[in-house]
């Protein structure tokens, strides 16, 4: 209970903290996509089985205190080590992990970690994450309740053109071909 209550603490210290560094990234949207190196992937498909609904869910972390990107630029992002090490610099995790010490390993060799990317629309589509954010769509409408999944999957719906449209059109949204293929 003490422990708990502890971590919270610390959480909610760093959140409040990491307001003080949210930098300008446009341009810089966090993808890993370029990473060449031969990750390596354990059993989670993930390099580090980072536990959304720990995060999300139990400590009630904001998507975007990490994803934040979503609402200025087109890619959501995935956050640099440094936004883990502001808490995992002193939250352990459980006694005898294997995950946070990897995750420290990433830091000490200023390595960035190459995540496996799980949602992706081909070359020829555009998607802007701001314009959805910004019109109040919900993360959780398109990428399920991630905040209960533990090592994030592709859930809710495969990303098809009809899938879009049928938003679109409900939403009054546009369906000019040029809009997202360009
Ligand atoms: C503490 C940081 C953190 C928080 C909070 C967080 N995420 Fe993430 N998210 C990550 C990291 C790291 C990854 C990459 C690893 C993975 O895919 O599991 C990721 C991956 C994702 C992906 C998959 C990206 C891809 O490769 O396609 C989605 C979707 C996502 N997050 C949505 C959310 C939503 C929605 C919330 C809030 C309910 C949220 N995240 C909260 C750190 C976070
Ligand atoms: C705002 C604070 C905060 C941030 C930022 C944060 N974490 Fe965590 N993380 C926690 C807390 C609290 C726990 C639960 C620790 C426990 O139960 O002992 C946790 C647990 C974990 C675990 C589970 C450990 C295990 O062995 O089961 C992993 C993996 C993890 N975090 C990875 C990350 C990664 C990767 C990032 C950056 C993308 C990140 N965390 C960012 C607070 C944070
Ligand atoms: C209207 C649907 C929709 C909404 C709302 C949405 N996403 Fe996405 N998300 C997508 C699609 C489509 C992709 C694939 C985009 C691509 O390949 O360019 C994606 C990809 C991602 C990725 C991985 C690639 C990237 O952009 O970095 C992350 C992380 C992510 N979303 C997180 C979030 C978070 C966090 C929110 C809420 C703040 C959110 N998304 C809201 C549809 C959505
Ligand atoms: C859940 C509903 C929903 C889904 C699913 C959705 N969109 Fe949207 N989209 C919207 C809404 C609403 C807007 C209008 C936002 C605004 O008014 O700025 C929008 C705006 C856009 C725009 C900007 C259009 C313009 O006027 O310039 C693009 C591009 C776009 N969406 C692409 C996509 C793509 C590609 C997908 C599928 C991968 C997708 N959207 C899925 C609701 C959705
Ligand atoms: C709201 C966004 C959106 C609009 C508007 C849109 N598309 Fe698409 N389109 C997509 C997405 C996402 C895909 C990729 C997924 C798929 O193939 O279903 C795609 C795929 C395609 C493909 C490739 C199909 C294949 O099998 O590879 C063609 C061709 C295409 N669109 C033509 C069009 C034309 C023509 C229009 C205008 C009448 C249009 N699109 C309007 C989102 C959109």
């Amino acid at each position: 209970m003490k422990k708990q209550w502890f971590i919270a603490a610390i959480v909610a210290f760093a959140v409040l903290g990491s307001l003080a560094f949210v930098q300008a990234r446009d341009g810089d949207n966090g993808n890993q996509e370029e990473e060449v190196a031969e990750p390596d992937y354990g059993p989670s498909g993930q390099p580090i089985a980072f536990p959304h609904n720990t995060h999300a869910g139990d400590y009630q972390i904001d998507c975007q205190y990490c994803h934040f990107a979503a609402e200025r630029s087109s890619s959501a992002g995935v956050p640099p080590v440094a936004t883990c090490m502001g808490c995992h610099g002193s939250v352990d995790g459980p006694e005898g992990g294997q995950e946070i010490p990897r995750l420290r390993g990433y830091w000490e060799d200023g390595e960035p970690i190459p995540w496996n990317r799980i949602y992706k629309v081909p070359d020829h589509v555009q998607f802007p994450h701001m314009r959805h954010v910004n019109a109040d769509i919900q993360c959780q409408e398109c990428h399920g309740p991630v905040e209960e999944i533990g090592v994030i999957q592709e859930v809710a719906q495969p990303l098809t053109m009809g899938w879009c449209l049928d938003c679109h059109i409900q939403e009054s949204a546009t369906r000019d071909c040029t809009a997202c293929h360009y």
